[in-house]
Order: C-alpha cells, then sequence, then structure tokens
C-alpha cells in the first residue's frame, strides 16, 4: 500500500492554523482521501498530559521544555504518525518540529544543534511531505489570538519573542523545499484558496 502524505501546518499563535486545518481536514473527506488529524505538543494520552504540563505548568526550564516536547513527539511518532502512514492514510498535524525550532530554538535561544540531534534520535528518516507555514506579522496573530482565547504560558511571551519565533520559520522556510509559506494576514478566504491549490498540485493519491 503507498503510504499517505505527512502535512503539518505552523506559524506563530492566532496565525489561523487550527481554522485552516479545519478547512484541509474537509478538503480530504470530500476527496474521499483516509486521514488522521493531530496536534503537537500531545495526539496521545501521554502527550496530551505533558501538553497540560508545557502550557500550564509554572517553573520549566528551558531545556526541560525542550526535551518534554520530544518525549511528546516520541510517542506520537510510535503510536500514531508512523501507523497511520503505513496504512496509508494521510497525517495532518497542527505543529511539528519547525514549532520546536522557532519557539525553543527561536524564541528561546537555544542552539539549535540540540535540536537536530534530537530530531535524528526521534525521527530519523521521517520529515512532512508539505508544510504549511502561516506567516503574518505577529501583532496580528496575537490580536486574533487574544480575541480567542487567554494566553497560555508559551503565549505569555512578549512580542520580540515571537519575532524572533517568525523569523526562525522563515529561515526553515527557506531552507527546505516541503515549504508553502501562505501570507496569513489576508482574508480566510483567500488564505484557503491558497492552501487548495496546493492541495490540488499534491493530488489524491492512487
Ligand atoms: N485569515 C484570517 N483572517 C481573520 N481571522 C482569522 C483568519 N484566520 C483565522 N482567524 C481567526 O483567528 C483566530 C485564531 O485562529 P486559530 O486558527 O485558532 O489560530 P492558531 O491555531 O494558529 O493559533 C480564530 O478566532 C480564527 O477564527
Ligand atoms: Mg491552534
Amino acid at each position: 500500500m503507498q503510504a499517505g502524505l505527512f502535512i503539518t501546518v505552523e506559524g506563530v499563535e492566532g496565525v489561523g492554523k487550527t481554522t485552516n486545518i479545519e478547512y484541509i481536514k474537509n478538503w480530504l473527506q470530500h476527496q474521499g482521501i483516509d486521514y488522521v488529524v493531530t496536534r503537537e505538543p500531545g495526539g496521545t494520552d501521554l502527550g496530551e498530559s505533558l501538553r497540560n504540563l508545557l502550557l500550564h505548568g509554572d517553573d520549566v526550564s528551558d531545556k526541560a521544555e525542550l526535551l518534554m516536547m520530544f518525549a511528546a513527539r516520541s510517542q506520537h511518532i510510535e503510536k500514531v504518525i508512523k501507523p497511520a502512514l503505513a496504512a496509508g492514510r494521510w497525517v495532518l498535524c497542527d505543529r511539528f518540529t519547525d514549532s520546536t525550532f522557532a519557539y525553543q530554538g527561536g524564541g528561546r535561544q537555544l542552539n539549535p544543534e540540540w535540536i537536530r540531534q534530537l530530531e535524528t534520535l526521534v525521527q530519523e528518516e521521517l520529515q512532512p511531505d508539505v508544510t504549511f507555514l502561516l506567516d503574518c506579522p505577529v501583532e496580528i496573530g496575537r490580536a486574533r489570538a487574544a480575541a480567542r482565547s487567554a494566553s497560555d504560558r508559551i503565549e505569555s511571551q512578549d512580542l520580540v519573542f515571537f519575532n524572533r519565533v517568525r523569523d526562525a520559520f522563515l529561515h526553515r522556510a527557506s531552507l527546505y523545499d516541503r515549504f508553502r509559506v501562505i501570507d496569513a494576514s489576508q482574508d480566510l478566504l483567500q488564505v484557503q484558496q491558497q492552501i487548495e491549490s496546493v492541495l490540488v498540485e499534491l493530488g489524491a493519491p492512487s
């Protein structure tokens, strides 16, 4: 059986990741493509427990945060992502390792070489096939996120932090062909039209 495609959606808070995951999900459903929707940190019982500690725990050191992200990811890959792909299902994931490079690397300024080593340990050869980077000025995302809900531990960082996160995402997008950068400051309809054109280009599995 042909393996499914692994699609990730990335970007800072409030750019529209969760909203557009819903859109992509509906598109896959309409095409009759078998898929799994999941998120990071999270996606498994252990991962969701770690997510809760990561987003709402107090006094988490930067290195502990990095290791918890990868602990959650390891469980997620072994229990959810790899089995789904092997069964020919597409995996649609709200954040993945690019977020770790962006937040723990760019935002927290941890050594990206450590992140690369953990990525190799945890993922081996696994990489997303396509990554949508929803990009817009951080102030816009912040305003949208603030209108949606109260900030969690990471969301309550300042604009300087989020600008480093955004820059790190854009830097990664400049390095890897799997990225499709979408201007998320546009109306939702325009954002979704661009996403759809990428999905059409990917096509339905044979
Ligand atoms: N292109 C857009 N224009 C205006 N509002 C948007 C757009 N995309 C998303 N939103 C709104 O912004 C808020 C944050 O979106 P969400 O998908 O939760 O972002 P994320 O998951 O990236 O943090 C939601 O209320 C959503 O309806
Ligand atoms: Mg979200």
